[in-house]
């Protein structure tokens, strides 16, 4: 760590152009660039310049990628036993509070054109609860259901935090208990122009954006999370996206494959839909478990089929792990060889001329640097990738319109709803895609799972009549 005086450290390492404005400012203008200034690692962002820059966007190295092997579904070949076996160990973990949720929320939901914390928006199909409603509620009844209640982290980004914590305020922390429920903001980084420049957004504010969700492991070491955890006995954190409120959270089949493997971080896949269908593949790259992401592995590579005709490179990721809560302070804190890399993303970003005047960019003019989190498998010891039904874990808010968006979304709920009905005897007309007529839902804190449901369902007397409107509460 440098002694000189920041400003100082900032001309030295050839970024002086941060404080071009600097001495026109006014005092709060002053102090809230430096603010931000001492948020930035010079040596890091030189490192990135040089290896990610000025290095150019090498095509990443896919020589000798296989597929990664995975625990298949008992109903697809996998061992039903090893199945009740890991599900036996997941709700002993649950009973012994050694789990608690974690949920990312710092992106900003550009594509789907939401203004406001993603989290916040309405997603289910009668009473149009938000998403951080659904996560609440899920995670407050298995807290029930095991005798112990869980803890929930969520972090979020800098331009959201304050109207996150907000919402959960104005709405009571959806009955959760408010000491229980972590807010955390992630680190940022700041974009650079094409010759590694660090670039203004005005003349007192840097243009900082969130570090990924890769941040995400950084973000819980610092904020003391981990600490936390420690204090209360937890040491297995169950990961997810904001946007996908059909995710199993709390599932005890996941985290027992997880802990009896004595794995440090766990994944769980989908057969992936079609060859381009946008999400990771998992693979092994020399021994190691990897995510190779849509964007990155070739087209071709993605067309393959093994002798059955079914896709070689199947496992989709669908963004939910399991973490160790020492394997995320380890990597967190970069020890020998396992930080997590950046990725370069080469983005519009509106800055300030010489004269400070705004200018918005009609095309790419920076990169900004991002961690993601599965990047973080390679370094975990054990690693376990288990499958999961799409129907019963998968169904993200991401665009507007078309594939996975509010409506696509809506529909995989109410089918899910009318599953569970239907398993359960309840006579619900649905079509041959499973989607009921009748506009239903379920509360979490009804069913938020088959065996959840199915115990309500057994104790709900009478039955009520599946119409319109529905709501199992
Ligand atoms: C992501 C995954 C992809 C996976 C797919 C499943 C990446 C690069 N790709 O794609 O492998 O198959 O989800 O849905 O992640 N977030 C933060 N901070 C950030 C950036 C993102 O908290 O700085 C959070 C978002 O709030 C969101 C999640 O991370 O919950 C995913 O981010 P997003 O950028 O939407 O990922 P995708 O490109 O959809």
């Amino acid at each position: 760590m440098s002694t000189l005086p920041l400003i100082a450290q900032f001309h030295q390492a050839g970024q002086g152009q941060v404080f071009a404005h600097f001495d026109a400012l006014p005092p709060a203008g002053r102090e809230r660039l430096l603010a931000e200034a001492a948020e930035i690692d010079l040596a890091e962002v030189d490192r990135l310049t040089r290896t990610l820059l000025h290095a150019g966007t090498a095509a990443a190295d896919f020589s000798g990628l296989q597929p990664a092997p995975y625990e298949r579904l008992p109903e697809n070949g996998g061992s039903a036993a090893d199945w009740a076996a890991a599900k036996a160990a997941g709700e002993a973990a649950l009973r012994a509070g050694r789990v608690a949720a974690f949920t990312v929320a710092g992106g900003q939901g550009t594509r789907l054109g939401y203004d406001g914390p993603k989290g916040t928006f309405a997603v289910t199909p009668l009473r149009r609860k938000p998403l951080f409603q659904v996560f609440a509620e899920k995670i407050l009844a298995a807290g029930r259901r095991y005798g112990r209640p869980l803890h929930w982290f969520i972090m979020t980004s800098h331009q959201n935090h304050a109207a996150t914590e907000a919402f959960f305020a104005e709405h009571r922390h959806f009955g959760l208990d408010p000491a229980r429920v972590h807010f955390f903001r992630q680190g940022r980084m700041p974009a650079v122009d094409y010759s590694g420049k660090i670039m203004l957004e005005a003349r007192d504010a840097i243009a900082l954006s969130p570090d990924g969700h890769g941040g995400s492991l950084r973000a819980l070491d610092r904020s003391g999370a981990l600490d936390l955890m420690a204090r209360e006995g937890i040491d297995t954190l169950s990961y997810f996206q904001v946007d996908n409120p059909l995710v199993r959270g709390i599932d005890p089949a996941f985290i027992g494959w997880h802990l009896q493997r004595g794995s440090e971080m766990s994944s769980k896949m989908v057969p992936k839909a079609y060859a381009a269908e946008k999400v990771g593949h998992f693979c092994l790259q020399d021994g190691r478990l990897v995510v190779a992401e849509y964007s990155d592995l070739p087209m071709k590579m993605q067309e393959e089929t093994d002798a059955a005709g079914h896709l070689r490179f199947i496992a989709g990721s669908i963004a939910i792990h399991i973490l160790d809560r020492e394997f995320i302070r380890r990597v967190a804190r970069g020890g020998a060889g396992v930080a997590l890399p950046f990725h370069r993303a080469d983005k519009k970003i509106p800055t300030i001329d010489a004269a400070g005047q705004p200018v918005k960019p009609a095309k790419a003019n920076g990169v900004k640097f991002e961690m993601f989190v599965f990047d973080a498998l390679p370094f975990a010891r054990n690693p376990v990738v288990i499958e999961t039904r799409r129907a019963d874990d998968f169904s993200p808010v991401k665009n507007a319109e078309g594939l996975d968006s509010p409506a696509t979304c809506r529909a995989d709920q109410l089918r899910q709803f009318a599953r569970w009905l239907r398993a359960n005897g309840a006579a619900i007309p649905v079509d041959a895609t499973g989607l009921p007529a009748a506009a239903i839902e379920v509360s979490p804190l009804f069913g938020y799972d088959e065996d959840s449901f199915a115990e309500s369902w057994a104790r709900l007397q009478p039955k009520p009549a599946i119409a319109d409107g529905l709501y199992l509460g």
